[in-house]
């Protein structure tokens, strides 16, 4: 049965599609991911769907700018309905907070519940090289530990980050903040441009709160079939 802590990854262009994916997986899945390939195709219709099919919705349109255009980006993205937000945490501490304030003020003001406002650390597809032609000087466990503090120091309510990095943030962040992590696959699933994964059991050991899936579902022979037997693997780590 369905797992809030189970994010499916909607990356299609077309509106059909989700219809589909959704009607194919039913109760099984109960949380969807929305990124930009389908929220600049199909945004004003995909959230709203979504809902009324009383799914749970992170919009992953990962805003990065200045403090003041990020925070009422968020607070236009607020009346999607929404149940997690999220910007990049390389936005800085300020960027970081002013959403926060703007966002809770607006949904006091509304009287609408306030989304959860995470924080993109380091994206799982960058690896070894991507990180050394950045011109960093640490780590990219270093640089996601930073940034979770970071974020929680703003009061947002979690990070986006590669399992592989969920342990030391959950030591770092303690208990009830919220670790979302792509790069998840499955045992002999495909890669694909991942690269900082681990399967959904490790994900889960290592700390996460929730985990994106697309790919190893979306793309499955059987999608339903699939996810299930993610759910599965999922339920052994309570
Ligand atoms: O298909 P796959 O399981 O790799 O999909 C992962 C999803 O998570 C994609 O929609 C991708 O944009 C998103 N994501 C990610 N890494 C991040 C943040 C989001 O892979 N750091």
């Amino acid at each position: 049965m369905a797992d809030d802590r189970l994010i499916v990854a909607l990356d299609f262009h077309d509106i059909d599609d989700v219809v589909a994916l959704v009607a194919e997986l039913g109760d099984s899945v109960s949380f969807y991911k929305v990124g930009m390939e389908l929220f600049y195709s199909a945004g004003a219709e995909v959230v709203p769907f979504l809902k009324n099919h009383n799914k749970k919705v992170f919009l992953d349109l990962k805003l990065h700018d200045i403090p003041n255009t990020a925070a009422e980006g968020l607070c236009s993205l607020m009346f999607q309905g929404a149940d997690i937000l999220n910007v990049h945490a390389s936005g800085g501490y300020t960027m970081m907070k002013t959403a926060v304030d703007r966002l809770h003020a607006l949904a006091e003001k509304k009287g609408m519940p306030c989304p959860k406002l995470i924080a993109v650390t380091i994206l799982t597809s960058i690896n070894e090289e991507d990180w050394a032609g950045l011109g960093m000087q640490c780590t990219i466990r270093e640089q996601v530990v930073r940034l979770a503090k970071l974020a929680k120091s703003a009061g947002m309510d979690g990070v986006v980050a590669s399992p592989q990095e969920a342990a030391a943030i959950r030591e770092a962040c303690g208990p009830g903040f919220m670790i979302v992590t792509p790069g998840v696959r499955p045992a002999g699933a495909s890669v694909d441009d991942q690269s900082r994964i681990a399967t959904p059991a490790a994900a889960l050991e290592n700390g996460a709160s929730h985990l994106v899936i697309g790919r190893p579902i979306r793309a499955a022979e059987n999608p339903k079939a699939a996810a299930e037997m993610i759910l599965k693997e999922m339920e052994c780590v309570k």
